[in-house]
């Protein structure tokens, strides 16, 4: 860790080992702010009651990655729907640190996107591009580009807004899709009913994807085979 915004980089990657650092906090409303933390040399972020990103430990993705090694090699552009302080860019970087990943950074929240380019920095093989959007609106206007890996995790503290389980949405991601891409999705349905009729527009737009599960979460890989 060089020194740099957040202070003196190797005094406090030395405290970090011990105690967990909380290096900013933004208030966003009366209930909630959003907190960064260095601990045992990981970037987090939380959210109100949520961790968002967990560095390199970010499991949806850890788990997903794990099982796209070839794939993964064979990509550069990343589109990442749903920023957090950029745990997907983290893992990319350490799984390939001689690539050059040209990453797209979509989110909501202003001080969370400037937070994730200010992490960001300390990973010189990312080439963050950072856009303020909502999700579904960013793939609506069909940004004009296609990316190699599309990355969807767009969270409201512990809910998927419903917009992103939409037939319009899934669709719409095709629209940035090369014919080789890969999409990973990490969601959380309220019941069954809704993770069924998920799976069901999954099937129609995309004909193949592998489930993985963990605790509440689901992480779909599509297409699951080139
Ligand atoms: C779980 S975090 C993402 C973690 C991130 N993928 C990472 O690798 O660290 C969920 C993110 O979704 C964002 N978000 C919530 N609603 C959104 C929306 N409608 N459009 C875009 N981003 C949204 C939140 O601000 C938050 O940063």
């Amino acid at each position: 860790m060089k020194k740099g915004v957040f202070g003196s980089g190797r005094l406090l990657c030395y405290l970090s080992r011990i105690v967990p650092l909380r290096l900013k906090k933004v208030k966003v409303d009366d209930k909630r702010s959003i907190k960064l933390f260095l601990y045992k040399k990981q970037f987090k972020l939380q959210y109100g009651r949520v961790l968002y990103s967990d560095g390199t430990e970010y499991f949806p993705f850890k788990m997903a990655f794990s099982k796209m090694k070839t794939r993964l090699s064979e990509s550069e552009n990343v589109l990442v729907l749903g920023a957090g302080i950029g745990s997907v860019g983290m893992m990319l970087h350490d799984k390939f640190p001689a690539k050059q990943w040209q990453m797209h950074f979509v989110d909501i929240s202003r001080p969370i996107l400037e937070t994730c380019s200010s992490v960001m920095d300390f990973f010189p093989n990312v080439k963050g591009e950072y856009t303020q959007a909502d999700a579904v609106a960013f793939i609506q206007k069909a940004p004009g580009k296609r990316y190699d890996l599309v990355c969807i995790d767009v969270f409201e503290e512990d809910k998927v807004p419903d917009e992103i389980l939409s037939e319009g949405f899934l669709h719409g991601v095709k629209n940035v899709l090369k014919e080789q891409s890969a999409v990973v999705m990490n969601m959380m349905f309220e019941n069954d009913t809704q993770k069924q009729r998920f799976e069901q527009i999954l099937t129609d737009e995309f004909r193949v994807f592998d489930r993985l599960e963990k605790e509440q979460n689901s992480i779909y890989i599509l297409p699951a085979k080139s």
